[in-house]
């Protein structure tokens, strides 16, 4: 080993890099929030959103399948169990932002299911007590309590595997506070808001066993000892990942050594520094521990780097192997001014196999990265200002151009020409996986790809349907997210035949072609367009799909999604059922397409014949026996009555056009009733002045007595019926009741005038009747009243009927509807 002793005194440029304040970078925090939705949410209805809200308490009317409630930015002082009490399904609660001070304790009684509890940026001035047997993520941070003393009833969060707790007003860590995790397998603790600890008892972080990853953020300045300290209790809980969120404050001179226990951790294998000022002075000190240590990783998230050394971080005498395979940095706002640099040997990290670097500005790539990392696998320059000039620059003059790459992201710069590229790549001899989404790739030319690159993402650069043409056929995964495709056609895809993998997410496709056949297919993105449905046919071209991603689509609820909605395989579909809803029809828009019923006998052609057939045979024989039953006699001599009077078709409608009305009315009475007609009716209206029809009197003798209520029926203005028990129960009655219907449905409505003498509870009318019926549940009729004072408005009213408004107007509308009568038959059915 001695023999392989290293003098590299060599300084490697990491970089040149423009001055910039840009950062972008993806959060390494845990997205919780993704997770719990995941963990709870199984129907969209299932959701209530209520944040932004202004409410003061929580609602009341809580429907009992609520598994998400959202509840933050509101101003809920305080949490009374009774809104919860019927919550038995709710699985992920979130009261954030809003001034909370206090929670009963019976709150959580009923809400056995609760597994995410999110009542971070409060006022609770206490932890409080909670007692959940299945809550997974409790997130407590940003409250106001003065100490991280958990209470007792945190033994019983059995299942627990995030918790954070965070509070300005806790500045010590008591060796009794996290006792009663003691029995817990926590995966991640968060702990602290960012603030500078005055104590922390030696120890007690120690208590929790078997934790996985610990964040801390907290500030340790002049302090370095407390530090230590926790170093070693973290080491005691075997925890295999770190993270330190804001460790020292800008304005801390860092002297001694505070990592120094890093290189006794055996069980430290991830290690992230983040939102702290690094100057490389203390780089050099911390990556000696770093090299010594045994970390596989480590992360410096949105750090403000200072180079306060003369020649960077240098390390020349490494005679021992280096367990680090993987560096990040993600996020570096360089202190000084001009062109500032990292300079640092690039012996030490010889052996990287991951390395990542983004959001630093970087323009061009050092030339020496290209072949001094001879074990590199994965490259990651997301988000920096590389062009085509910049990542091959021209004063490089490599040997071998990363022998061992696997995967380069150059996501998120500023490439353009996809051809040169695709050139370029043949450098790479080992290159599988390539990114350029997110740039300004454009066409422009003969794409020739090496043979080895099987995976290449070019979303998010506008191309259009053309692209197909410009990629290889040895691509088995390809990303076409958000590049302005708007149809894809079986000759697009006929060209990959060894396609697994196509995302087309976010584009403006239509329809997946029922023609489209990729017998290959494993995985397959088409959310976020304009798919209307999924149908059989195009799915039966992919037999090997295993995933199917088709949300956020405007799905038609009609038949057309009927085999999708009732048969297709939904555990192959990584968006159900949240993201599917109808889009049309209107009626429909916004339900959830899991929710849709389609009927299979709608949608089923075979179906419909098959169930036609015996139904039609089912009708038949009932309405034969209707009409045996139920008085199918009377309609028939009904029938044969309305051929006769369409006979006499021609002559009346003359009569309608030259000739007025004869009377006002007919009035259409039982004989039992005769004695009020003519002593009070008939002399009423006669008296002033109306012309009347009254059969007996009236009738033409000799003729039929039908026709002579035709004739009566048709040369009135009105037909009145005087209702009474003995008026339902008269045939003759019954016929004119028949026609004057039949008249006033085909004519005008409000042709009939009832006055009913005496109550008669509509369900007493024998069925046929089935028009009086209806005509007396909606029409408005006279009541005969006993009260004399009354009868006085009763014939004001019953004249005012009769008083025809303008005989010439009424005359052409009866003329018209006689002359296109409706059918008898249907009329009455
Ligand atoms: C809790 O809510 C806050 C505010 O929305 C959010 O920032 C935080 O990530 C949430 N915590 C968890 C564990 O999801
Ligand atoms: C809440 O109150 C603010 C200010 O009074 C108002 O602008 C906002 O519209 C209110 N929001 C709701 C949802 O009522
Ligand atoms: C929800 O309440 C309804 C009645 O309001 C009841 O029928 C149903 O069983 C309840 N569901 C649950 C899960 O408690
Ligand atoms: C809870 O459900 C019961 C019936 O299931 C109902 O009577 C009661 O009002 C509900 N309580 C709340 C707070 O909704
Ligand atoms: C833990 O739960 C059990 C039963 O579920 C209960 O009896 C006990 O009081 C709880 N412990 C604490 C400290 O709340
Ligand atoms: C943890 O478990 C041990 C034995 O299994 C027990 O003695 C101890 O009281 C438990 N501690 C807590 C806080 O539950
Ligand atoms: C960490 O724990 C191991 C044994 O588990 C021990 O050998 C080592 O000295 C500890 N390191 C520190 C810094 O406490
Ligand atoms: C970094 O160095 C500057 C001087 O160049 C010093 O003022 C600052 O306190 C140092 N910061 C740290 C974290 O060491
Ligand atoms: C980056 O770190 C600085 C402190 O060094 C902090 O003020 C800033 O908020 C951080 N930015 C983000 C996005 O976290
Ligand atoms: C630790 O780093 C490795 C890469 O070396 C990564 O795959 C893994 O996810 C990290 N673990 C945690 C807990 O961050
Ligand atoms: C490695 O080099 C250091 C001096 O830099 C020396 O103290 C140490 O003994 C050497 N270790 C081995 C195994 O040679
Ligand atoms: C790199 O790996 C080789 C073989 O695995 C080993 O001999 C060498 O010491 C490693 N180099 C460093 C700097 O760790």
């Amino acid at each position: 080993m001695a023999a392989q002793s290293f003098r590299m005194s060599e300084i490697l440029l990491i970089g040149t890099f423009v001055v910039t304040s840009l950062i972008r970078f993806d959060c390494a925090a845990v997205k919780v929030d993704s997770d719990g939705l995941k963990l709870c949410v199984t129907s969209r209805r299932g959701m209530k959103d209520l944040s932004y809200q202004n409410l003061t308490n929580v609602p009341s009317d809580l429907s009992n399948d609520t598994q998400y409630l959202d509840l933050s930015y509101n101003f809920i002082r305080r949490l009374n169990p009774a809104p919860f009490s019927n919550l038995s399904q709710l699985c992920f609660l979130k009261v954030t932002h809003c001034g909370l001070q206090d929670i009963s304790p019976a709150v959580f009684s009923h809400t056995v299911a609760l597994k995410v509890l999110n009542i971070s940026n409060n006022d609770l001035p206490f932890i409080p007590d909670l007692s959940l047997k299945h809550l997974k993520i409790l997130d407590l941070a940003n409250n106001l309590y003065t100490s991280y003393q958990l209470p007792k009833s945190f033994q019983n969060l059995t299942d627990l595997d995030i918790l954070l707790l965070g509070s300005p007003s806790a500045l010590s860590v008591k060796f009794n506070d996290f006792d009663p995790l003691a029995n817990i397998s926590l995966q991640h603790l968060v702990l602290g808001s960012g603030i500078h600890w005055k104590n922390y008892d030696s120890g007690s972080l120690a208590k929790i066993k078997s934790l996985q990853k610990m964040s801390l953020l907290a500030s340790f300045c002049g302090t370095f000892e407390m530090f230590e300290d926790l170093l070693v209790d973290l080491n005691a809980t075997q925890v295999k990942s770190l993270r330190f969120v804001t460790v020292f404050p800008d304005s801390c001179r860092v002297r001694s050594d505070p990592f120094r226990n890093l290189r006794t951790m055996p069980f430290i294998m991830n290690l992230t520094i983040e939102n702290t000022w690094i100057n490389s002075s203390f780089m050099e000190v911390f990556l000696k521990n770093v090299w010594i240590s045994p970390l596989h990783d480590i992360a410096f998230v949105n750090i403000t780097y200072n180079e306060d050394t003369p020649d960077g971080f240098q390390f020349h005498t490494i005679n021992h192997t280096i367990n680090l395979n993987s560096m990040t940095f993600n996020g570096i706002n360089h202190y000084q001014y001009k062109y500032p640099k990292i300079n640092m040997s690039f012996e030490a990290i010889s052996n990287l196999t991951y390395l990542k670097f983004s959001g630093t500005g970087m323009n061009i790539l050092p030339c020496r990265v290209i072949s001094a990392l001879p074990s590199l696998e994965t490259l990651d320059l997301t988000d920096n200002l590389l062009t085509e000039s910049g990542f091959w620059w021209f004063q490089c003059q490599p040997t071998s151009v990363f022998p061992k790459l696997r995967q380069l992201s150059l996501s998120n710069n500023r490439f353009k020409s996809l051809s040169f590229i695709s050139i370029k790549m043949h450098e790479m001899k080992t290159l599988e996986s390539l990114d350029l989404s997110f740039n300004s790739i454009s066409l422009d030319g003969y794409c020739s790809w090496p043979a080895q690159l099987k995976e290449l993402n070019i979303g998010n650069n506008y191309l259009g349907n053309s692209v197909f043409q410009y990629l290889s056929s040895n691509f088995e995964r390809i990303d076409l997210s958000k590049t302005g495709i708007t149809a894809v056609t079986q000759k697009d895809l006929s060209q990959f035949p060894k396609l697994t993998h196509l995302q087309l997410t976010s584009n403006s496709i239509q329809v997946i072609p029922s023609d489209l056949t990729v017998p290959t297919l494993q995985s397959l993105y088409v959310d976020q367009n304009t798919i209307t449905s999924i149908s059989r046919e195009a799915m039966a071209g992919m037999p090997r799909l295993q995933t199917l991603k088709a949300g956020s689509n405007p799905f038609v609820c009609s038949c057309d999604s009927d085999w999708f909605v009732t048969t297709f395989n939904k555990s192959l579909l990584l968006d159900w059922p949240l993201d599917y809803t109808c889009n049309t029809p209107p009626s429909l828009a916004g339900l959830p397409l899991s929710d849709y019923k389609t009927s299979e006998l709608l949608c089923e052609a075979w179906l419909q014949v098959a169930v036609a057939l015996p139904v039609m045979t089912a009708i038949c024989t009932v309405m034969g026996l209707v009409f045996l039953k139920c008085d199918g006699v009377w309609y028939t001599k009904m029938l044969w009555v309305w051929i006769r009077m369409k006979r006499r078709g021609k002559k009346r409608s003359n009569m309608l056009k030259n000739v007025s009305f004869n009377y006002h009315a007919f009035i259409s009475y039982s004989h039992q009733d005769s004695d009020w007609v003519d002593s009070q009716l008939v002399l009423s209206l006669e008296g002033a002045g109306f012309s009347l029809c009254v059969h007996e009197r009236d009738f033409v003798p000799g003729e039929w007595i039908i026709d002579n209520i035709i004739n009566c029926v048709e040369s009135s203005y009105k037909t009145l019926f005087v209702l009474s028990k003995h008026f339902v129960q008269s045939e003759w009655c019954n016929y004119e009741l028949f026609f004057a219907q039949h008249r006033a449905v085909s004519v005008q409505r409000d042709s009939l005038v009832f006055i009913l003498l005496e109550p008669i509870p509509t369900d007493s009318l024998p069925k046929k009747f089935l028009k009086l019926r209806s005509l007396l549940r909606e029409q408005t009729y006279l009541e005969w009243p006993r009260d004399e004072r009354k009868q006085q408005v009763f014939w004001a009213s019953l004249k005012s009927m009769l008083h025809m408004a303008d005989k010439s107007v009424i005359l052409k509308d009866v003329a018209l509807a006689i002359s296109d009568t409706v059918p008898l038959l249907t009329d009455q059915v």
